[in-house]
């Protein structure tokens, strides 16, 4: 089996999105097979962010009109890498989000259920690593990504706000679920590669600046396959270094 990341953060825009998709890319580049699959059902981003137009979206899965494999597109041969990089979008429309706003409890049990499954299914078929990307807070489509999966990336701004609701999750989900976690401090004022910090308790794998280019960039040609040598694409290496160390302990 191989091993789920969710890449998390207690409130939104932290960069979750940006920093998934280039783990992704890194990861599959390296040679790894990986999924990456938007589960942000409220504020879907990666068909956006990739130009793509799935036949079937993972909402179509969830509503139980296709199998989970129907839902993902291969970008390998676009972006080159070694390994497979499939995508699993959900789907932007307007309508399609404001349903999952009204879904009931027992929508919400079947959809975790069904991603347990889905995750079977995508490491039968050979994906190596599942990196979720999800969406801010406690949602039950992001608390369903946190309980299903071995590792969770919290992504955290060096702000009060920040810092004062990643604690609440982490206090109130990452430990009650018993996740392995570490942070990734985003937009920081200072650039930090090496050195062993904790937040709350937690290790932090590294603090990205904040860099006027990144905020441009078009995740069609994700940075870290394109400028090896530009620091965020180091701090993305960094947090790849910190999943293959959990996949080979684990
Ligand atoms: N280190 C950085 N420096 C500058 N811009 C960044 C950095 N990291 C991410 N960004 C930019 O910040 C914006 C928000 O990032 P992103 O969409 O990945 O956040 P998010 O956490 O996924 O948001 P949401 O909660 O809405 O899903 C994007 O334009 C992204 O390119
Ligand atoms: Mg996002």
């Amino acid at each position: 089996m191989g091993v789920t990341v969710a890449v998390h953060s207690s409130k939104g825009g932290t960069g979750k999105t940006c920093i998934a998709t280039n783990i992704a890319a890194l990861l599959s580049y390296k040679g790894y097979n990986v999924c990456l699959l938007d589960m942000d059902l409220k504020g879907p981003s990666l068909s956006a962010l990739f130009n793509l137009y799935p036949k079937r979206w993972f909402n179509d899965y969830l509503d139980d009109k296709c199998d989970i494999e129907n839902i993902f597109i291969d970008l390998s041969p676009q972006l080159k890498t070694k390994g497979r990089f499939i995508i699993g979008s959900s789907n932007p429309d307007i309508v399609a989000v404001r349903k999952i706003f009204d879904v009931n409890r027992n929508w919400q049990a079947k959809a975790l259920k069904l991603l347990l499954d889905a995750k079977k299914s995508i490491f039968m078929n050979g994906t190596d690593i599942l990196i979720l990307d999800t969406g801010a807070g406690i949602e039950f489509e992001s608390v369903n990504a946190i309980a299903v999966a071995d590792l969770v990336l919290s992504v955290i701004i060096p702000n009060k706000i920040s810092y004062f609701s990643t604690e609440q999750i982490v206090k109130g989900v990452y430990m009650m679920l018993e996740k392995k976690c570490y942070l990734i401090e985003n937009m920081s004022s200072v650039y930090n590669l090496s050195e062993n910090k904790e937040i709350l308790g937690i290790p932090v794998i590294v603090s990205i600046p904040c860099i006027c280019d990144i905020l441009s960039n078009d995740c069609t040609n994700p940075v870290s396959l394109t400028n090896p040598n530009h620091i965020f694409t180091q701090s993305i290496k960094k947090i790849c270094s910190t999943i293959e160390e959990y996949m080979y302990d684990k």
